[in-house]
């Protein structure tokens, strides 16, 4: 599937999708009018400022000053590519994309990785059903109390004995063999042997945003070593990215109030067992910045799970560094402790969904268990005690980039140091001018609130394409039948983005405002065109055709008119060729016509 996503398609597939279910999906809107609104989920805010709007398939925020399109909106609250974005619309509406090959050059596509993924899950997926030697595995997930519509959910398959089975399943791929290696599905020995990586597990597979198929975990059947087996870090699976369960709590669920992090694969799908669709795992790594700051782009409240071992404890250390940098506004981050020797998969089959979940609901928060863990390090009943933990508390303090949430701290953190906040602050200045203990890498800007873009403008009188460009652009139905061609001679700014929009509408057969202006995405262009396309027009729907062949007439008589003020000023000079004799009768005549 390489090359380019031809811009018609995206054309098209802007007409077809309705904005309000793509964001609908994703946060819940109000009718208020022929408008949809919501507060804005780009910023921290009270009353809805963000405001959808079908007819012209846009979006704007009037508090943050966000705007876009279906397309701008999945790229912005998922933090997708524009490539993915793309391919997650038109999967949604069951549009194929069709590629431009490329002129030449050797284009690299994982296409036929994915594929290869995918033929894999659908073998493991067919064994675990079929297969006479997948009893045992069967058997296994029974016990654990795993309905088959829980393991379908999940894909969960199962890998049979053998070193040589993936072999056989066909890809349309040329390279095969080597595709095998390079999605880590086969090991190549030092000989130069190939065999499978897997071979009788249960087999989960790790599904990226899109649902492809892009790693597995293997877990052996009950005892042996190693319990796991993982994909290794491939061209297409990156752990410190990735999470599992993730691809499925979506799909699941349409609202998102929190999300679980647990730790192991049989954790999120025996909390799905219990109809708790909203847990995902890291995969045998710590929690990172990046998986964090995917799930906060889903939603503001993430809840981890640990063991209440020291190993949990330690575990919520390192999750709690992670954290800290992002924490801001209405973002909330909880620690759940379960008991010792319990994960989420015994715990929830022992207490049941419903005193599972309140325990999620009263778990303690980030920054509280930060206090409790600092003042559990130091005994504040010395003298020394309440000093030593603004020293211990310093890396912590530092990694705090939201500055509400930094006084707030300090402030607690004088209180319990028994300083006045001038005292506190002269305190931690001296000590700031030592060598900064860095223990995190600042993620905010990456996350900072989206710019301030465009804010709707009052257009009138003088730059009439500015004009003409805002009626056409909200109201492209609007376009008059007579012919344009003339627009492409006017050297007025905006001729040239009008004239384009002319053509993107008589091409096409549906046309909205976001979609038009997707065909400037990322040029200089793009924020003046956002701009027009929310400036109010003042004058009503009905009067807008009219008001826009006037505009097209007035610019077509001055057009008319400097070309026949030219062609009498060079009569003077010199004598005129027939065909200039001839194109200044005709203008004649136009004028005449137009008074
Ligand atoms: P069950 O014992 O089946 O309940 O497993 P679990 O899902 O509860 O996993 P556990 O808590 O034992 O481990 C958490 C996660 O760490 C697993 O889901 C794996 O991702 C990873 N892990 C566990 N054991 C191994 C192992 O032996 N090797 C590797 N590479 N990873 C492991
Ligand atoms: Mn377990």
């Amino acid at each position: 599937m390489a090359g380019r996503i031809p811009q018609s398609f995206i054309n098209e597939l802007l007409a077809r999708v309705d904005i309000v279910d793509v964001i609908e999906r994703r946060i819940s809107l109000k009718k208020t009018g022929k408008n949809y609104s919501a507060c804005c989920p780009f910023h921290n805010e009270k009353t809805p400022s963000f405001s959808v709007s079908p007819d012209k398939q846009f979006y704007y925020c009037f508090g943050c000053g966000v705007s876009g399109n279906a397309l701008s909106f999945i790229m912005e609250y998922e933090g997708q590519e524009f490539v993915a974005a793309i391919e997650d619309l038109a999967q949604s509406m069951g549009m194929e994309i069709p590629r431009e090959s490329f002129s030449g050059g050797n284009h690299h596509s994982n296409d036929n990785l994915y594929a290869l993924m995918d033929k894999a899950l659908l073998y493991y997926q067919d064994q675990l059903k079929n297969s006479k030697a997948a009893k045992e595995a069967i058997q296994y997930l029974k016990n654990r109390g795993l309905s088959g519509e829980i393991a379908k959910t999940y894909g969960i398959g199962y890998a049979p004995e053998g070193w040589q089975n993936l072999s056989e399943i066909k890809t349309e791929s040329k390279s095969h063999q080597q595709d095998l290696v390079d999605t880590g599905m086969m090991i190549k020995n030092d000989k130069g042997h190939t065999y499978d990586r897997f071979r009788d597990r249960i087999m989960f597979p790790i599904r990226n945003r899109r649902g492809q198929t892009i790693g597995f975990g293997g877990r052996i059947i009950d005892q042996g070593e190693p319990k796991y087996l993982n994909s290794p870090e491939t061209k297409l699976f990156h752990k410190g990215q990735e999470l599992y369960g993730l691809y499925e709590m979506r799909k699941q669920l349409r609202n998102i109030d929190h999300i679980l992090i647990v730790e192991g694969y049989m954790d999120v799908v025996a909390l799905a067992q219990f109809g708790i669709f909203n847990a995902t795992a890291t995969l045998g790594t710590a929690t990172s910045s990046e998986h964090l700051q995917t799930l906060f782009r889903i939603c503001s409240k993430v809840v981890f799970c640990f063991d209440g071992d020291k190993a949990g404890r330690a575990a919520a250390l390192r999750a709690l560094q992670n954290a800290l940098p992002l924490m801001k506004d209405a973002r909330e981050i909880r620690m759940m402790f379960l008991p010792d020797g319990e994960d989420p998969d015994t715990m929830v089959r022992k207490i049941g969904a419903e005193e599972f979940n309140q325990q999620v609901d009263s778990s303690i928060t980030l920054f509280d268990f930060l206090i409790q863990h600092l003042t559990s390090q130091v005994d504040m009943t010395t003298f020394e005690g309440p000093a030593r933990l603004v020293h211990i508390a310093k890396p912590f303090t530092e990694a705090i980039k939201d500055s509400i949430l930094k006084t707030r701290f300090d402030q607690k953190l004088a209180s319990l140091a028994g300083l006045s906040e001038k005292q506190y602050s002269q305190a931690t200045q001296y000590s700031q001018s030592q060598k900064k203990q860095e223990i995190t890498t600042d993620l905010t800007k990456e996350f900072g609130s989206p710019e301030q873009e465009v804010k709707p403008i009052k257009i009138q009188g003088k730059a009439p394409f500015r004009r003409a460009i805002s009626l056409l652009l909200q109201n492209p139905d609007s376009l008059p039948a007579a012919k344009l061609d003339w627009i492409n001679q006017l050297d007025e700014p905006g001729a040239m983005i009008f004239s384009k929009l002319v053509v993107l509408v008589n091409k096409n057969e549906a046309v909205t405002t976001g979609m038009l202006i997707e065909n400037w995405r990322g040029e200089p262009e793009e924020k003046h065109l956002k701009a027009l396309a929310l400036a109010d027009l003042i004058i009503s729907k009905e009067q807008i055709p009219a008001e826009l062949a006037d505009i097209l007439n007035r610019l077509e008589k001055e057009l008319i008119i400097d070309e026949w003020d030219r062609l009498i000023a060079k009569s003077k000079s010199q004598p005129l060729s027939p065909e200039e004799k001839n194109s200044l009768k005709s203008l004649q005549k136009e004028m005449l016509l137009r008074g």
